[in-house]
Formats: C-alpha cells, sequence, structure tokens
C-alpha cells in the first residue's frame, strides 16, 4: 500500500518554489512510478484546446494527442472527477496505449476551479486502484497542481 503522507510530502519537497512546471511534472512522475507499486505508466496530459497532450511521464512510449471525447483521461476531464477503472476493457472507448495496462486511475488538475490536465496511472494488473489511492492521488495533485 502506498503510504500517502509520505508521498505528498516528498511531491511538495520536489516541486515547493520551482518555478518550472515541466520539470515538476517530470520529477513527480518519476516519484510516484517509484513509489507506488505494480504501475507500468505514470504521467501527466495537458489540455489544450479539446484535446490532451502528452507531457512528463515514466513508462512506455504513449499517444500523443487524446480528443476529450476519448479514453479515460477524456472521461476525467468532461466528467471534471476522478477515473477509477478496475478492468479497461470494460470501460468503452478506452485507449490502449500499452496492451499491458489492465487498471487505470486519472485524476482532474484544476487551476482556479477549470480542469487543466490530468494524471493518469496505469497497472497491469485488474483493481490495482483503490478508493484509498483516489483519494491519496487527488490530495498529492491539490497539494502540487499549483506548481504545474
Ligand atoms: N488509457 C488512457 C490513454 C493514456 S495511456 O493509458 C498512457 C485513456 O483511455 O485515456
Amino acid at each position: 500500500m502506498t503510504d500517502y503522507e509520505s508521498l505528498i510530502a516528498q511531491a511538495e519537497g520536489l516541486t515547493a518554489g520551482v518555478p518550472h512546471p515541466i520539470a515538476n511534472m517530470a520529477n513527480v512522475s518519476a516519484l510516484i512510478y517509484e513509489s507506488a507499486e505494480d504501475l507500468n505508466w505514470a504521467g501527466f496530459y495537458l489540455l489544450e484546446g479539446d484535446t490532451l497532450v502528452l507531457g512528463p511521464f515514466q513508462g512506455r512510449p504513449a499517444c500523443i494527442e487524446i480528443p476529450v471525447s476519448k479514453g479515460v483521461c477524456g472521461a476525467a476531464v468532461r466528467e471534471n472527477r476522478s477515473q477509477l477503472v478496475p478492468d479497461v476493457h470494460a470501460f468503452p472507448g478506452h485507449i490502449a496505449c500499452d496492451c499491458a495496462s489492465r487498471s487505470e486511475l486519472v485524476v482532474p488538475l484544476r487551476r482556479n476551479g477549470a480542469v487543466f490536465g490530468v494524471l493518469d496511472l496505469d497497472s497491469p494488473t485488474e483493481g490495482r486502484f483503490t478508493e484509498a489511492d483516489r483519494a491519496g492521488m487527488e490530495r498529492l495533485c491539490a497539494a502540487i497542481e499549483s506548481s504545474l
């Protein structure tokens, strides 16, 4: 199980006072990928108009553009809420960037209440993400989103 107190403290420590959003996203994706077990992808997509564009991440090369109308990431933006998907094969419109991915957690990033991107986590294990992960990753995003 992920120690979110520690993870959030480390993420805040890495990003506080650093005026470089790309560097901060790179470091936070690396931190999450190293700290949370059983992930095959961890990273960011940033909203440009109606398209999510690939940002800093850890894992295999991924889809560069995701229309907001598509995928788990698009649903997180459209619905302005996190998406916890225990089995991506059962999610209509899921975009398979890495065929090893079996479950997914996507958390919207907000600035002044408006979504500007998402944090996307993939796991090769079905049902990998819990409500505790959703709550923990939402707290992490809230703690660092002013640095992104
Ligand atoms: N599976 C995502 C696409 C991004 S990759 O997982 C990195 C989706 O359906 O939005």
